[in-house]
């Protein structure tokens, strides 16, 4: 595992934006998944703005939804396909080959909706660049603490820790949220290049937890210390609990 920090958020965003960048200009047909949340909005201000330069070449990648809230859909702002669709697909002045995104509002087919994400990731994969946040409690995506790791597109009730955090996505507001859909730890684990981002102080207990302790689904983002290329960016606050002798850690 490789673990680069940088000086601030821009420049972990700028950095996140340079990694995808790289890939995708090896492997332009190729299928990509970045996440919702605060954490990937300066990730995707770059990549948008790269595309809408003529920098990153859209037309031949392919864009699959890492995760989304049962119960809200694309129409509602909090919800991570509206998310994806305001933060990266309407901005871009050239659109992607092919996406796939979730609507959690359409409860009834939910089931359907994951067996769509996991057939699309089939068909396009494996995912050649994910992009990652992680949550307060160690999950990725909705992976949360307990998961099963052999997983693959599949719904979850979510944990109390993330439903306390949740309303901030939410304007403050308490949603009756309960359960979520996602990628799971194998879909993740299968992706040839992992990208996990995350910054602030308040991430640091758990990012130090996620490197340095032992791999447990408790701590499902553990998992990651045995993917064979993994990045974790994060920034100097995110990285103030780790050694700084850590192997792997680079300090741009
Ligand atoms: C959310 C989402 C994840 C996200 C994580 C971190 O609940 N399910 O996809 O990566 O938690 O979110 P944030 O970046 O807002 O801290």
């Amino acid at each position: 595992m490789k673990i680069i920090v940088t000086k601030d958020y821009q420049a972990m965003s700028r950095c996140a934006a340079d990694l995808v960048q790289a890939c995708v200009e090896k492997e332009p047909q190729s299928l990509v998944s970045f996440p919702g949340g605060d954490t990937p909005i300066g990730m995707l201000e770059e990549f948008v703005s790269r595309v809408n330069q003529g920098v990153i070449d859209p037309t031949g990648l392919k864009f699959v939804q890492l995760d989304d809230w049962v119960g809200i859909g694309p129409q509602d702002e909090g919800s991570c396909s509206h998310f994806v669709s305001t933060r990266l697909l309407a901005p871009m002045n050239r659109p992607f080959a092919d996406r796939f995104l979730f609507d959690g509002s359409r409860r009834d087919t939910i089931d359907q909706q994951l067996e769509e994400q996991d057939a699309f990731i089939r068909r396009y994969g494996p995912i050649a660049v994910e992009v990652l946040g992680i949550g307060m409690n160690g999950h990725l995506g909705f992976n949360e603490n307990g998961v099963d790791f052999s997983l693959r597109s599949h719904r979850t009730p979510l944990s109390d820790v993330t439903k306390s955090v949740q309303k901030k996505y939410f304007g403050g507001q308490d949603l009756p949220l309960t359960e979520g859909i996602t990628q799971g730890i194998a879909q993740i684990m299968e992706s040839e290049l992992v990208i996990l981002l995350a910054n602030g102080a308040r991430k640091a207990e758990i990012v130090s937890k996620a490197i340095t302790g032992p791999v447990t689904n408790e701590v499902p983002a553990s998992i990651l210390q045995k993917h064979p290329n993994c990045v974790y960016l994060l920034d100097q606050e995110a990285a103030s609990l780790l050694p700084k002798d850590l192997p792997g850690l680079e300090i741009r």
